[in-house]
């Protein structure tokens, strides 16, 4: 893992968004995962920005989200589907036809699971996958405990994060879903290159366990330590509980090229 630590968060968002532009612009045709919640709200205003400044075009990309909630539909206010094309999909030059999200109002959702997995090959992989992390350890849906080779499937959430996500629906739990479909933790680890963000305080233990910790599904983040390429970008907040705080920013600001 490459930890990358800034004082603050929107210095963080602007290094990420650099990091997924450019490899956008590398690569047209580039086939992205795409996360929702509070956390990535100030990368794609970066990337939005980047898009009106003719500075990177995603006409020819592709996108797959995590997760959905279950019940909820697209029109919904709170559905990912609407968190998308409110907060990216209508504001870049992506085609809507190439974006994918999990049907939040299948019929049947184990089907609609397996043929997320079946389009998600036929794209021929998700190649730069965004993350955000839940506080209690969890990246997409994937609640502690997941299977760590788990694929797309319904999750049942936990307490901590319908907590968590109640602000997203004015304050009150009881309206959070209790269901959702999430990419599996083994359909992320399949993404060629990984780009977690991870903001506040409120994330510091999630993250200490993630990096440092043992590798454990009551931490499924910590499967990222697998991984063969994973950049987590972090404000100090977040990085508060990290041991070797002071050794990643070392390494970082002797790295001896950008792409190294
Ligand atoms: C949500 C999403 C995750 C997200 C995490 C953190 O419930 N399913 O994809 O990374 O929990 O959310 P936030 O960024 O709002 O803190």
């Amino acid at each position: 893992m490459e930890v990358i630590i800034y004082p603050t968060k929107e210095q963080a968002n602007q290094a990420a968004a650099d990091f997924v532009a450019s490899a956008v612009v590398r690569n047209p045709r580039i086939v992205l995962g795409l996360a929702t919640g509070g956390t990535p709200l100030g990368l794609y205003e970066n990337l939005i920005e980047k898009y009106k400044k003719g500075e990177v075009s995603f006409a020819k990309a592709s996108s797959f989200n995590l997760d959905e909630y279950y019940g909820l539909p697209a029109d919904d206010k709170n559905s990912y589907a609407y968190y998308m094309r409110e907060n990216l999909f209508d504001k870049i030059d992506i085609e809507l036809e190439n974006t994918h999200i999990p049907n939040g109002m299948a019929e049947n959702p184990k089907i609609a699971c397996e043929e997320y997995e079946r389009a998600i090959k036929a794209s021929g992989g998700v190649e730069l996958q965004i993350l955000g992390i839940g506080s209690d350890g969890h990246i997409g849906f994937n609640e502690p405990t997941s299977s760590l080779s788990s694929r797309t499937r319904m999750k049942t959430l936990t307490r901590e994060t319908i907590e968590d996500n109640a602000r997203f629906f004015d304050g009150n739990p009881e309206a959070v879903p209790t269901h959702c479909l999430t990419m599996g933790i083994g359909t992320i680890m399949e993404s060629e290159t990984v780009v977690l963000l991870a903001y506040g305080k409120s994330k510091a233990d999630a993250v200490a366990g993630m990096i440092e910790g043992p590798i454990t599904s009551m931490i499924p983040a910590s499967i990222l330590q697998m991984h063969r390429d994973v950049k987590v970008f972090l404000d100090e907040e977040a990085a508060s509980k990290l041991k070797l705080a002071d050794y990643y920013k070392w390494v970082y600001s002797r790295k001896p090229h950008p792409d190294w």
